[in-house]
């Protein structure tokens, strides 16, 4: 980058000059030279109009328009297009042919090779990197495509639509040709070409048409795309039963990669996959990559409708699909599994990756206004928090009226590139309500800060809730306007159970649903008896952070009687903060006994499901303790956890014992949720008696065995992920037998590599310095980078070091890895942006950093735009 990048604007917007009916694709692959020709069918929009195409390390080999084949004066090339400026304003047919080199293509954006496998990338601007093209989203065609290559090294050739002709050529080639009935923006463009083993089945839909279903995976690896197969096939029905939305082509196509920037990609019945959300068996996954399974490949399949049939018009609608997608995989997941699990599990990645983001450097709303680099803005706020928002819309017109407001949006933008405005009005528009204001939430960063003060007037027996809100300032948004939010509240009485309440329909649409518009609302509910707790923002209604003081007293009520799991959890969560806060500033400070107790009688509840016993007893993290300070402590932080874990542990050592042993159950693995839950729990019960064993040799053996006589890989990580916070031979023994076992399996790499970068143990540093070196990682592989240095910048005890050693090594390894993945580079850099929360001396150390990564010559766009923001902001 010579010139500093400069930003895109959403108010800049312009339908594009020129549509492009048709695209026809040649591509005659070679590993360090395939040609790719395009015959494009140009429709002027614009008389006038220079035709701008986007292109991006790219060989141009020729120009030619209807047939007359372009001089070098007759168009520009610079290193971000081609551009000719003279072309006729009625149809046209312009045919290109460049030439690209997936072998060195270690972006993994565009045309590249994943182990000898040829594969496409395409969103955002990947297309650019394969051929000159009008690269965005509102530009749709119909593609033909023609895969040319050698037989034998690659007898699959995937792309996009249904195969219309195969054979053979002459030198040992072939070719397929495949067409795409659906118009389609370039992002969802895929092609596949290698030798693959397949897991074939089949669905139909419930209007009887057979879809031909296949997984590609590496050879020897088809037995483990059961399971996914499975999720396939229950999201396809639940797609039709729960939305109405029924597959529309007889196949659909994933294959499995192992270098992959992302976690999936939803092109048109051709899903590619990192294999890590594909490739499951009991030895070698645990329940947690089961869950992710079967949530990505119901994430991919749902975006046939939302993100595919109906896309975005530009990339500041990221959100329209991604958000709303979110929010459907979230929804199947709570479907198959257990509803309240499941939201708090939600919550739980919200408040780790998205309130952080919200409130910090890289601050911008669900539908940002600007951006330097558009691969950095698929982020926790557009996906997660972006559901949050739909989901709200789901909470306040309820299932059917949000169904209504579904089947309007699909009615009008079928077919289409549409708008955030454009789905917010037809869910407006189908239950005509107004929801104009609700509209800050895509258009305003940061969390909202809710503040809800309660009082009870035993003469009346009037209950008066005082709520006022606040969105907080963040970059280039000082001020802002109160939003409106559905907020969930429920009164307990002294036996635990839900008070009635009443209230005005504008106050109140739905029993326990509070209407939140203004910055201070104050509501009242007559004639109530005097309530022993308030659960508020019930089933976390609404994405913001609620301040309340209540007595201790009854935030453990809450934790024993709340009808609603979400605030049942929560009340524990919120009072383990205000403990562990407390702790760190005074290390002296004893905890609550009624908490403690609390925890105790969760533990013993038997009408609960052991998932949920598991979240519950879980302490909140580090993080997020962190998040609630003005200056992070880090190590104040990890003391007072630890040390409440240990009095709990103390209490209830018998129960934990009990526990561990009752969920230990015999018999073959199974991944279903309940059976998940029963393995949580236990894990979690051996992982609170794990703080005991620094001192007790048996129950560092307790530990090992259970690591060595595991069935499953969900028991084995568990015991493993223990082992290496507790310095000694078990350790090691558990660390090398691990290796041993799985040497051959990346994936399973991938854990050991983690496991090791995230210890607590004060050589982490050190251990995850001599694993760069390792040949179990690679710079060049997305999934050991993030195993290994991802995973370290997220072990806030090591990464802090105060000597600053762990922000040198992270700036160190980005400016390695930025000329060969600078997209993943840029997504890891962001924990360098936190300075703001740390002390004097780690800010200045952390800066120092980015100063230092923003100081390389050369720079891309993706890496200058978080670490210019991070600086500045
Ligand atoms: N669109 C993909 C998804 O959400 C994510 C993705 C973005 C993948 C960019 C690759 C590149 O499912
Ligand atoms: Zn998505």
């Amino acid at each position: 980058m010579t010139a500093q990048p400069t930003a895109i604007h959403r108010r800049d917007y312009r339908a594009p000059d020129f549509r492009i009916e048709t695209v026809e694709l040649e591509f005659d692959l070679q590993p360090e030279a395939t040609r790719v020709k395009s015959k494009l069918a140009v429709v002027p929009q614009t008389p006038g109009a220079p035709l701008k195409l986007d292109g991006e390390d790219l060989e141009l080999l020729s120009v030619v328009i209807d047939g007359r084949k372009l001089a070098p004066a007759d168009y520009k090339v610079d290193e971000h297009g081609l551009t000719i400026p003279a072309v006729p304003s009625v149809p046209l047919t312009l045919e290109i042919e460049t030439k690209v080199n997936p072998k060195g293509n270690t972006h993994l954006s565009g045309l590249y090779q994943s182990s000898g496998v040829y594969c496409t990338q395409c969103e955002a601007q990947g297309f650019r990197r394969i051929t000159y093209f009008p690269d965005r989203p509102d530009v749709m065609s119909i593609y033909r495509v023609t895969i040319r290559a050698d037989r034998k090294a690659n007898p699959v050739l995937l792309s996009n639509g249904n195969l219309l002709e195969e054979g053979s050529l002459s030198d040992g080639r072939h070719y397929a040709v495949w067409h795409d009935p659906f118009p389609k923006p370039c992002y969802l463009f895929a092609l596949v070409a290698g030798d693959l083993a397949v897991n074939e089945d089949e669905f139909v839909t419930r209007s009887g048409r057979k879809v031909a279903l296949r997984i590609f995976v590496e050879h020897g690896k088809v037995p483990r795309t059961v399971y996914a197969m499975d999720a396939l096939k229950r999201s396809m029905r639940w797609d039709e039963t729960r939305f109405d939305l029924e597959y529309d082509l007889d196949l659909f196509n994933i294959v499995a990669v192992s270098d992959f920037n992302m976690g999936a990609m939803e092109n048109k019945s051709l899903n590619v996959f990192n294999d890590k959300y594909i490739l499951a068996d009991p030895d070698t996954a645990t329940d947690a990559d089961y869950a992710g399974i079967e949530a990505v490949v119901a994430h991919e399949y749902f975006h046939n409708w939302t993100g595919n049939r109906i896309t975005c018009r530009d990339w500041f609608q990221l959100s329209l699909k991604e958000g709303l997608t979110v929010f459907r995989d979230q929804e199947f997941t709570s479907d198959m599994r257990s509803r309240p699990v499941k939201r708090i599990q939600d919550v739980r990645v919200l408040r780790a990756r998205q309130f952080p983001e919200d409130a910090g450097p890289l601050a911008h709303p669900i539908r940002p206004d600007s951006y330097i680099a558009i691969d950095n803005f698929y982020t926790p706020t557009v996906y997660e928090k972006g559901s949050e928002v739909i989901r709200m819309i789901h909470t306040m017109l309820g299932e059917a009226g949000f169904q209504k407001g579904m089947r309007l949006y699909v009615e009008r933008h079928d077919g289409e590139a549409a708008t955030c405005d454009q789905f917010v009005a037809a869910m407006a528009d189908a239950n005509t309500v107004d929801l104009s204001q609700f509209q800050r939430w895509y258009s305003q960063a940061g969390t909202p800060e809710v503040t809800v003060e309660g009082r009870y007037d035993a003469q009346s027996g009037d209950y008066e809730l005082t709520v006022t809100q606040i969105v907080p300032p963040t970059p280039g948004q000082p001020d802002k306007q109160p939003v409106q939010m559905p907020f969930g509240i429920g009164l307990l009485d002294a036996q635990g159970r839900d008070i009635a309440l009443k209230a005005e329909a504008a106050e109140m649409p739905r029993p326990g649903l509070l209407n939140l518009t203004a910055p201070k609302q104050t509501f009242r509910f007559k004639g109530v008896p005097e309530p022993k707790a308030i659960s508020l923002n019930r089933g976390f209604s609404a994405p913001v952070i609620v301040k309340a003081k209540q007595p201790g007293e009854a935030q453990a009520f809450l934790m024993a009687h709340d009808s609603d799991a979400f605030a049942r959890w929560e009340a524990g969560q919120q009072y383990a903060t205000e403990l562990l806060l407390a702790r760190v500033a005074d290390p002296s400070r004893p905890f609550d006994p009624a908490f403690i107790e609390a925890i105790g009688q969760t533990l013993r509840d038997d009408k609960l499901e052991q998932a949920f016993i598991a979240e519950a007893i879980t302490l909140p993290s580090e993080d997020y303790i962190a998040d609630r300070m003005a200056v992070v402590d880090v190590d104040g932080i990890h003391a007072a956890r630890r040390a409440l874990r240990l009095e709990i542990v103390s209490k209830y050592r018998k129960q934990f014992e009990e526990t561990y042993s009752r969920n230990t159950t015999p018999g073959a693995y199974s991944p279903d949720a309940a059976s998940a839950g029963r393995r949580a729990l236990k894990n979690a019960a051996l992982s609170y008696l794990s703080e005991l064993a620094d001192e007790e040799a048996g129950l560092r053996r307790l530990i090992f065995d259970q690591y060595s006589k595991a069935d499953n890989m969900t028991d084995r990580a568990a015991a493993l992920r223990l082992l290496v916070d507790i310095a000694g031979e078990e350790r090691e023994a558990a660390l090398a037998d691990f290796y041993q076992r799985f040497a051959d399996d990346a994936l399973v790499l991938d854990k050991w590599l983690m496991l090791q970068a995230i210890s607590s143990l004060p050589d982490t540093l050190d251990k995850v310095r001599s694993l760069l070196k390792h040949p179990a990682f690679s710079m060049q592989k997305p999934n050991k980078v993030r195993s290994l240095i991802g995973a370290f910048t997220a072990n806030a005890l090591r990464y802090h070091a105060a000597d600053g050693s762990g922000y040198a090594f992270h700036a160190d390894r980005m400016l390695e890895l930025e000329p060969i993945n600078p997209q993943v580079a840029a997504r890891l850099l962001a924990p360098l942006g936190r300075w703001r929360r740390f002390d004097a001396g780690r800010q200045e150390k952390m800066k120092a950093e980015l100063r230092r990564v923003l100081a390389k010559p050369n720079l891309s766009r993706d890496v200058y735009e978080i670490a210019s923001k991070s600086l500045e902001n």
